[in-house]
């Protein structure tokens, strides 16, 4: 258990006992996480007030079961959700919805099994060596980004995992393009909340579309090569990256491949999806250690005891590592808010629901929740070491969601982020700059409004592989 003494605090923005519209409005647009009220933090279900839009925030775990599990059918993605997640992803599984969804869920399945989840633990170490040689070029006491620096390696683990021969030419240029798409999709309009349609220009549309343009044609010519490679060669089942799983995967009731263009969307979505979401939870987490030494302590200790080890099953025997990262992910969601909308008219509770309105699932409130936490805003892994996590409540901590639209990738997330935050903390001292100014920041995923300027010195201690 944490020495109570020691309780870090860490940022995050004091909730307003009552919000005015244009107050609302304001922080809509400069951080969705600062429109949180004191009284959702409070109450299991609240009906905002509200003049153009009909919604309900719930926050008790009983109503969250019942509309992300038992009665999942009736809710489906809403509008807002759909605009801001799935623009260029259009026939990935993040976007689809009804029969389309159901056959690409059961096709893609085996793709984020346990066991081609836990083959892909080569890649991802792999992926961190490399950036600890990178870092160890710089020399010691450099200056990072750390959330730059987890973003580059995010993507080269999903370079690696989807692509094992390469992503074409230049890593640099697609490195560059993905931000790009990032940086065009990643706002939260005041227009898309309020349903402004689609034919209506957003800024950056533009730069939107020659990115996909350019994304698509590499893509595109990946795919080609790959299928003329695999016409040509069988490749062993252990050894099969994404791209040939996803090539190869077939729908289990009507022996069905993918079309070209799923398969491209679905690259697309696993590439966005993937990256920045799992980028953030490594920063967070590197931060949260950086301002708590006796948990760094304890990561580094098992790091240097599991990291001599076998790769095979190395996420697994990193326990205290994992309870920092999923504890980082309590405090910092990445998706800080999920929403659904009604089909037909229901009832959630004692509330009655039209359809069409918008619900409200934020696991930034969730994971804060007065009702379902101890001390929610203190920072404490231990929540998360075996024994402890059995007693949190299974719908009260939701990072990658729940019910049948659950994160596909939760098992690959974890995996990477612990594994990659072990290697890191052994490998260097990591300390944020004093001073740095550190705030959680909603975009398209939750993250350090400012980046993280860390200074970076190598321990002695031979690295794995090293
Ligand atoms: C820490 C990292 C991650 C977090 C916090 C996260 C979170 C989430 C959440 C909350 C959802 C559900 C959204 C909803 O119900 O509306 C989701 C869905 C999804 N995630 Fe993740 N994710 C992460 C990493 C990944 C990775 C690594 C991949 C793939 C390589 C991935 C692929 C997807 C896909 C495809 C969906 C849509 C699933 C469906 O609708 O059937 N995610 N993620």
């Amino acid at each position: 258990m944490l020495n109570r003494t020691f309780e870090y605090r860490p940022p995050a923005p004091e909730p307003p006992e009552r919000l005015g519209l244009l107050d609302l409005l304001a922080r809509m647009k400069r951080n969705p996480l600062e429109c949180w009220t004191a009284e959702v933090f409070r109450e299991p279900v609240v009906k905002p007030r509200l003049p153009f839009v009909d919604a309900l925030l719930i926050h008790d775990p009983s109503a969250i079961k019942y509309v992300l599990l038992d009665n999942a059918a009736n809710y489906r993605k809403d509008s807002i959700q759909r605009r801001i997640l799935s623009k260029g992803l259009a026939d990935g599984l993040l976007s689809v919805e009804g029969e389309r969804w159901e056959v690409q869920r059961r096709t893609l399945a085996p793709l984020f099994a346990r066991r081609t989840v836990v083959s892909f633990g080569r890649a991802m170490l792999k992926a961190a060596k490399r950036l600890s040689d990178s870092w160890r070029e710089l020399g010691p006491g450099a200056l990072i980004d750390a959330t730059a620096e987890m973003t580059s390696l995010t993507l080269s683990v999903l370079a690696l995992t989807i692509f094992s021969d390469g992503i074409g030419d230049d890593i640099e240029e697609f490195r560059a393009a993905m931000n790009d798409y990032f940086g065009a999709v990643g706002r939260i309009g005041v227009m898309d909340l309020f349903g402004v349609p689609d034919f209506v220009p957003r800024p950056g549309r533009t730069r939107l579309t020659r990115t996909m343009v350019y994304f698509e044609g590499v893509i595109d010519d990946i795919i080609e090569t790959r299928r003329h490679r695999l016409a040509c060669s069988a490749q062993e089942e252990d050894s099969k990256d994404l791209l040939a799983l996803l090539l190869g995967a077939l729908d289990p009731s009507t022996g069905k491949p993918m079309s070209l263009r799923e398969v491209r969307s679905n690259i697309l979505t696993f590439l966005s999806a993937g990256h920045e979401t799992t980028a953030n939870a490594l920063a967070w987490s590197l931060f949260l250690l950086s301002q708590a030494p006796e948990w760094s302590m304890r990561v580094q200790e098992e790091a240097r005891r599991e990291l001599s080890g076998p790769a095979e099953g190395l996420a697994d025997r990193l326990i205290v590592t994992r309870a920092v990262v999923e504890e980082a992910l309590r405090l910092y969601p990445s998706i800080a808010a999920l929403s659904r909308t009604p089909n037909e008219p229901d009832r959630i509770g004692s509330f009655d629901v039209r359809a069409g309105s918008l619900i409200v699932i934020a696991p930034y409130v969730l994971h804060r929740h007065e009702a379902l936490w101890d001390r929610p805003e203190v920072f404490d892994p231990s929540r998360f070491l075996p024994e402890a996590r059995t007693r949190i409540p299974r719908f009260a901590y939701l990072p990658f969601g729940v019910g049948p639209r659950t994160c596909i990738g939760s098992s690959f997330a974890l995996q990477e982020a612990t594994i990659v935050l072990a290697f890191l903390t052994h490998g260097f001292e990591i300390d944020l700059v004093p001073d740095a100014e550190v705030w959680p920041l909603q975009r398209i995923t939750l993250r350090p409004a400012h980046g993280l300027p860390m200074r970076i010195r190598p321990r002695n201690a031979a690295h794995r592989g090293e």
